[in-house]
């Protein structure tokens, strides 16, 4: 399989955690995590495949170039850079969650699909809305969301199996 790299922010938490159990479907020769503060975006042209993990915690992770506002930045200077990915696949996962902010269950992971979107990349591994329980999502269109949703905080012992399921899709995605 081509190289992966797994690119999160931020670190320590739900979505490290997640990014290790992924990492763990692959040998240590398929797949890099790597720490997004520590990325540029031209250097996902380093990669065939890619994932991005994020996590939803409110408007302002977003909407602010802040320096905690690691994807803001990333985003911003891939504007910038203004380079074609040459439909370079990209799959999404999203911690969220659905019992606290059922109204915007992994809303972040369609501000990183919105952004990628403007530069050519094609998205894979696209997830299902089953088994879940919240009210809206920016990340659900045509009842999919743009990648796996996971949510750690209420449903941490289903989250092995749906990422086992998702690493499938992506074999063959990628
Ligand atoms: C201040 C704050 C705001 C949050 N807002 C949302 C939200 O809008 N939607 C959602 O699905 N989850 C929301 N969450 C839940 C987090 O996404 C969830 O706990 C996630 O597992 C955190 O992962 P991380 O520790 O790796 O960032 C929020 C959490 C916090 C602390």
């Amino acid at each position: 399989m081509k190289k992966i790299g797994l690119i999160i922010w931020p670190l320590k938490g739900n979505v490290e955690k997640a990014a290790l159990k992924i990492k763990n479907h692959f040998t240590n020769d398929e797949i890099d995590i790597l720490d997004l503060s520590t990325v540029k975006p031209h250097h996902l042209l380093l990669y065939e495949n890619i994932i991005l993990g994020s996590s939803t915690v409110g408007a302002d992770h977003w909407e602010n170039a802040t320096d905690d506002n690691k994807w803001y930045t990333f985003f911003h200077q891939m504007d910038i850079d203004n380079v074609d990915y040459l439909e370079k696949k990209v799959a999404l996962y999203g911690l969220g969650d659905q019992v606290n902010y059922p109204h915007n269950f992994v809303d972040g992971m369609e501000r990183v699909y919105s952004n990628l979107s403007k530069h050519n990349f094609k998205l894979v591994g696209e997830w299902e809305n089953k088994g879940y329980n919240f009210q809206d999502s920016l990340a659900l269109h045509d009842n999919k969301f743009r990648g796996l949703a996971l949510d750690f905080d209420n449903d941490e012992e289903n989250a092995d199996a749906m990422i086992a399921e998702w690493v499938e899709i992506l074999k063959k995605e990628f």
